[in-house]
């Protein structure tokens, strides 16, 4: 069944009823301050860390589900209801939600009256607006109760949700008309509040939570909304909320509009104070910050003007890729959803999601690079940054901290490094950015190593260090050493846990110097070539020797020990036995060392490579997309760790993990078989099972990190939406490998690889400095092979296209054929 429906043109995704099979989410905010927003107007919102400055309390894993939010009661004549559905589950004579680019809209009514609610963060501020419009379209007047509600979270969400003996004294409110500030601990330590304000006159105000709901009381039934009557109480201690009553008088056709803004503010130490209490510093907050930032929203045309400009950045942004094509679902996705899944991803790495709390991960080094390919394409310069945070953190010897914190940029070090495929997606990310951008500047600039400016050398070394850590850390076979992981983090071949509640990656007591990963190897024969031609174009030319020799070392070793007949093997254990075999009781074959194998060609002359892949369909495809691993494990595996740990089925056991589904489709494109890439490739779009959505649970317009196998009860049920390296790897795969538009050192290579029934397809690319406009024409109805290239009218021999660099349109015509 479908729950809504796509709206291309709006950029946007309608929701048409409210129960959807899971939240189904949208990210409000791009720079500094975010919020995560259901379509019945549950989540939370934070400045730039979701762990450490969360303004609002969400309640994981809660009964009933998507618990906290900005709730809106409406009180009509006695009649209490939510618009956005929940939190009280109303009956709505209508409902809609819209999930557009960084903004959501609810509209809903009952017994005549309608509402309207748009969120969204604007451009360049610390605050998430909420613009309401009540109408009355009834017949005769209607006198209405309005009450906003937000529950504060005491800034540090971790300790929000453990630390009761501290929390319930601490909490502190500040009114002043309509404006509720939240200031716990801002006698202390912290520099910054919050604020929730209206900008119209209220009839009263609740700011504790008891009060306002009644201890005993859900979300559902708040009391002061049934009562009809705010309490005007101030919290102290417990648990501190924001609550405006607003009384508006409607007649019959008229509408009124009101603009809820919940602002995060910073005031400099020495200007915390408004008032200084003498003899301490508890007095009056500062509200400079707070009165310059509602000054500014303050009236519905401000917001509007804030809501365009916000849509402009989003429709320029997305301009830079475009897609149409018979297609309408893989446009729409190529297009619209998996780029602004991408941007998504930029700014949350793995941090906050309806399956990632905001407490646990920072940004992961591998994930951090691999999301770059997503998104370096719109934001280049955004991404030339990142680069150089993420380079900061490697080891002075090549290695990584597996993850970083965003706010301090350096490494963790609980879980601190070891993962031996890290320092490779550094060269893969890098370079990504200099195909497309040209800029060969950043390999000259100054990064620290380990944080450590006394340690800085240039990027390029950082590339070197990288390159150089695989070949000098290999075992017996000649494959690199996989460390406590290696792109697939639960296969901890070193690690040996017995301890329940101990982590898998970081509980090291084995370090056997011999389990080696060939999905390592494949990564470096890939991400290699790269490298060496990064050395030949900066003039290194012996660099570039030396790595070639090490890559065709690397592709022998994988020749000699990484093919098992049918297959690549995917790794060997500490003990020195094959993983990914056919010797193998469980996990005969794997999907990531075959992926990524054809993905470096490697194979493809002596039919090796077709061979694996279709051994990769014959045993590891299903009807939603392609299992991790077969047979799933049965039992717990001391020497393979986490991966054994899983139910049959469900993530790195079996799952269907759609991180690196995307290689097999590229992997595909590599043998020109466009009819099983496209294949691959729709399986896991989400756009595809739009229709299906009962099972699958997750937003249909966002790709997911996990789709349960066929091991699994739920086969088909995905999980994990949003903040997963899926996004970037299949825009690569949808939009590099099969309609192939592909940036290279020297240009834009023009190489699609189709379904033979796709008679074509046009793509607009913003390119350096110039705009692309592509159109495909496969009448002949072949699945890989250019006849013909126009640019601007002009025959053009050869499959890239050349750097213009001239602000113009170029308009490029390439036929498809044999
Ligand atoms: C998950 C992985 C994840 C890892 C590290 C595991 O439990 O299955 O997907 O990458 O934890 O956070
Ligand atoms: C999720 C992690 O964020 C990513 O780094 C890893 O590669 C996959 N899980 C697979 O284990």
């Amino acid at each position: 069944m479908q729950y809504g429906f796509f709206d291309d043109d709006a950029r946007e995704y309608a929701i048409t009823r409210p129960d959807t099979p899971y939240p189904w989410i949208n990210y409000l905010g791009c720079e500094d301050f975010f919020g995560l927003f259901s379509n019945t107007s549950g989540g939370y919102c934070f400045y730039r860390d979701a762990r450490m400055l969360r303004l609002t309390r969400y309640r994981y894993n809660n009964v009933p589900a998507d618990a906290g939010g900005r709730y809106f009661y409406l009180r009509d004549n006695g009649d209490v209801w939510t618009p956005s559905w929940m939190p009280m589950k109303s009956k709505l004579d209508r409902y809609e939600c819209r999930h557009g680019m960084g903004y959501s809209k609810i509209s809903s009514s009952r017994n005549g009256l309608a509402f309207s609610q748009t969120s969204f963060v604007p451009l360049h501020d610390t605050c998430e607006i909420h613009k309401v419009t009540l109408t009355n379209e009834s017949k005769s007047d209607k006198n209405i109760d309005l009450f906003s509600f937000i529950e504060f979270c005491l800034w540090n969400a971790n300790d929000d949700m453990t630390n009761f003996q501290r929390n319930f004294s601490i909490g502190e409110v500040e009114i002043d008309g309509s404006r509720i500030y939240h200031k716990t601990e801002y006698r202390e330590r912290r520099n910054h509040y919050a604020v929730w304000a209206v900008n119209v006159p209220i009839e009263g105000f609740d700011t504790d939570r008891q009060a306002f709901l009644g201890l005993y009381n859900g979300f559902d039934h708040p009391q002061a909304v049934f009562d009809g009557k705010a309490k005007n109480s101030v919290a102290s201690g417990w648990a501190p909320i924001g609550s405006h009553h607003i009384k508006a008088r409607l007649a019959p056709g008229e509408s009124k509009t009101f603009v809820f803004v919940l602002g995060y503010c910073e005031n400099p130490d020495d200007q915390k104070w408004e008032k200084a209490v003498p003899g301490g510093n508890h007095g009056v907050i500062n509200k400079k910050p707070a009165n310059a930032l509602l000054e500014k929203y303050n009236t519905p045309e401000s917001v509007n003007n804030a809501l365009a400009a916000l849509n402009d950045y989003w429709k320029a942004l997305l301009g830079r890729f475009t897609v149409d094509a018979e297609d309408k679902k893989m446009a729409r996705m190529a297009g619209i959803w998996n780029q602004y899944q991408c941007m998504i991803t930029f700014n949350m790495s793995r941090s906050a999601s309806y399956f990632e709390s905001g407490i646990g991960r920072g940004m992961g080094f591998r994930d951090s690079n691999q999301d770059l390919l997503g998104f370096v394409h719109l934001v280049p310069e955004r991404a030339r940054a990142r680069i150089l945070d993420i380079a900061a953190t490697q080891f002075p010897d090549g290695s990584a901290y597996h993850q970083y914190q965003p706010l301090t940029k350096r490494g963790n070090n609980e879980i601190g490094s070891g993962f031996n495929d890290d320092p490779l997606w550094l060269i893969c990310g890098v370079a990504a950015y200099i195909k497309e951008t040209g800029d060969y500047g950043i390999l000259d600039e100054k990064v620290p190593f380990d944080n450590d400016e006394s340690l800085a050398d240039t990027l390029f070394v950082h590339l070197k260090r990288s390159f150089d850590y695989t070949v000098t850390h290999k075992g017996p076979h000649g494959l690199p050493l996989i460390g406590r992981a290696d792109w697939n983090d639960c296969l901890n071949l070193n690690c040996f846990s017995k301890t329940p509640g101990e982590s898998f990656q970081t509980t090291a007591n084995f370090e056997s110097g011999v389990a080696e990963s060939v999905l390592i190897a494949a990564i470096f024969a890939f991400t290699g070539p790269d490298y060496a031609e990064i050395c030949k174009r900066t003039g290194r030319n012996d660099e570039a020797q030396y790595a070639e020799k090490a890559i065709a070392a690397m592709i022998e070793a994988i020749n000699q020990h990484g093919w098992d007949g049918d297959w690549f093997v995917r790794a060997y254990d500490a003990y020195g036995k094959k993983i990914g075999s056919r010797e193998c009781d469980d996990g005969k074959i794997f999907i990531e060392s075959n992926g990524f194998a054809v993905m470096a060609d490697i194979g493809i002359k002596d039919g090796r490579a077709q061979k694996a892949l279709d051994s990769v369909k014959e045993h590891l495809d299903s009807k939603y997309g392609i299992v991790l691993l077969q047979p799933a494990y049965k039992d717990y595996h001391l020497e393979l760790g986490e991966v054994s740990s899983y139910p049959p089925g469900y993530k790195e056991n079996a799952g269907i993990f759609c991180h690196n589904n995307p290689w097999v489709t590229i992997a595909e494109t590599r043998l020109g078989r466009g009819n099983r890439a496209f294949e691959t490739y729709t399986k896991i779009c989400p756009a595809y099972r739009e229709d299906d959505s009962d099972l699958r649970r997750m937003e249909p317009y966002v790709y997911a990190q996990m789709v349960a196998g066929k091991d699994a009860v739920n086969h088909g049920e995905a999980k994990n939406s949003w903040l997963t390296g899926t996004a970037a790897w299949t825009f690569v795969s949808i939009s590099q490998y099969i309609l192939g538009v592909r940036p290279c050192f020297d240009g834009l290579i023009l190489d699609p690889c189709i379904p033979s029934n796709m008679k074509g397809f046009t793509v607009t690319r913003h390119f350096r400095g110039a705009d692309y406009h592509i159109t495909v024409d496969n009448s002949a109805g072949v699945e890989k092979g250019v006849k013909s290239i126009t640019v601007d009218g002009k025959p053009h021999d050869s499959t890239v296209l050349p750097v213009f660099g001239d602000n113009k349109v170029h308009k490029i015509v390439v036929t498809m054929g044999k």
